[in-house]
């Protein structure tokens, strides 16, 4: 009988708590923001720990990749842990075993070698933590998503401009780093361009080398090089980056050369748009990194928490063909700084003008 008596008012009170709340429930407005109705999302994201493996700090932007992208993953409420490996493989698999060890929800990872960092996304997978290919893409690996610019696009803007410029004559094409999967990518997109003109015999590319780890060093050498082959008679110069755009014009300069031979360069750099606003430059592409770093955190986040995401691109890395999310490069010249660079925060006009005060 008790029991009966006291099942029966346990029934009652749950019967009013749910009417109560029914009734009592404010009425919600649709367009009140999710933090307005009492349930944050970050609230959720609170538990999930992304981690981002990075190949190098060396260059200017990846500076701001970092620090763009823990501002993002933590607006978002979830915590990040930050390894970079400054170029060395063997160095970049431990930080990411220890980051996997360490439990982390997702891995975000720039791969110093395209091929090498496959072993990576293989441990990753053994422990089920999904990875994305952050601005570069990881070869022939299971990886979930891949983010970056266009990095084709990037080089046809290079190409364009510069034979805009300069229609014929001798070329020199300063790539990349080999080992990323960007060079091949952003010189493909450059010998899109030239190769017509090539074939037509307007333009000849005299000389076209990679640069070993992107350093102005190396590619400064190389363009000492093609000066000397070509006993300074060149017309214009593609660079894959603004560090070796910066190691290009030096050699230049010893040539007394610097300014007067076009050179296209690229990730808008203090240095490359104070050489661009000077006319030493000709040109770069500027590639926002801030919307870069709040798409990928956000998505991160997401896959973190078991969510599908969809993309309109798939790009086939040699294991299979990988949910792509492409952002649009901007070609910057002397004219277009200010709505641009500026315009974003990119880079400051105290900055960028410092010759000016
Ligand atoms: C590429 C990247 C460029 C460039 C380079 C050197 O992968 O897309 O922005 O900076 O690496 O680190």
């Amino acid at each position: 009988m008790r029991a009966t008596l006291l099942l029966f008012i346990g029934y009652i009170v749950i019967l009013l708590g749910c009417e109560q709340n029914e009734d009592t429930l404010p009425i919600i407005p649709d367009d009140l923001p999710d933090e307005q109705i009492g349930h944050d999302q970050s609230d959720d994201n609170g538990s999930i720990t992304i981690g981002l493996s990075m190949d190098t700090l060396i260059e200017e932007r990846w500076k701001k990749d970092r620090d763009m992208f823990k501002e993002a993953v933590e607006a978002l409420g979830a915590q990040v842990i930050i390894k970079a490996a400054n170029g060395n493989d063997a160095l970049q698999v431990t930080q990411a075993e220890t980051m996997i060890s360490q439990g982390v929800d997702l891995l975000v990872l720039v791969p110093h070698n395209a091929e090498a960092a496959a072993t990576i996304v293989g441990k990753a997978q053994m422990a089920e933590i999904p990875v994305i290919s952050y601005d570069r893409l990881v070869k022939n690996a299971n990886v979930d998503l891949y983010i970056s610019f266009d990095n084709e696009q990037v080089g046809m803007l290079q190409a364009e401009w510069v034979t805009d410029l300069v229609p014929t004559g001798k070329y020199v094409y300063i790539g990349g780093a080999a080992t990323d999967n960007n060079a091949h990518l952003m010189k493909e997109g450059v010998f899109s361009v030239l190769q017509p003109l090539i074939e037509q015999g307007d333009i000849t590319v005299v000389y076209d080398q990679w640069t070993e780890a992107w350093t102005p060093v190396n590619a400064k050498r190389n363009m000492q090089a093609a000066l000397e082959a070509n006993y300074n008679d060149i017309d214009a110069v593609i660079a894959a980056n603004d560090a070796t755009a910066g190691g290009v014009i030096e050699a230049l300069a010893e040539q007394g050369l610097a300014g007067k031979i076009p050179v296209a360069g690229q990730d808008a750099e203090l240095a490359g748009i104070q050489r661009v606003y000077t006319g030493k430059q000709a040109m770069t592409v500027y590639k926002s990194i801030r919307e870069l770093t709040e798409q990928a955190a956000d998505i991160a986040v997401k896959m973190a928490r078991g969510e599908q995401i969809e993309t309109e691109l798939t790009i086939n890395n040699g294991k299979k063909d990988v949910p792509t999310v492409y952002l649009t490069p901007v070609p910057v010249h002397k004219d277009n700084i200010y709505e641009t660079i500026i315009a974003d925060g990119f880079h400051s006009e105290t900055e960028i003008f410092v010759d000016d005060r």
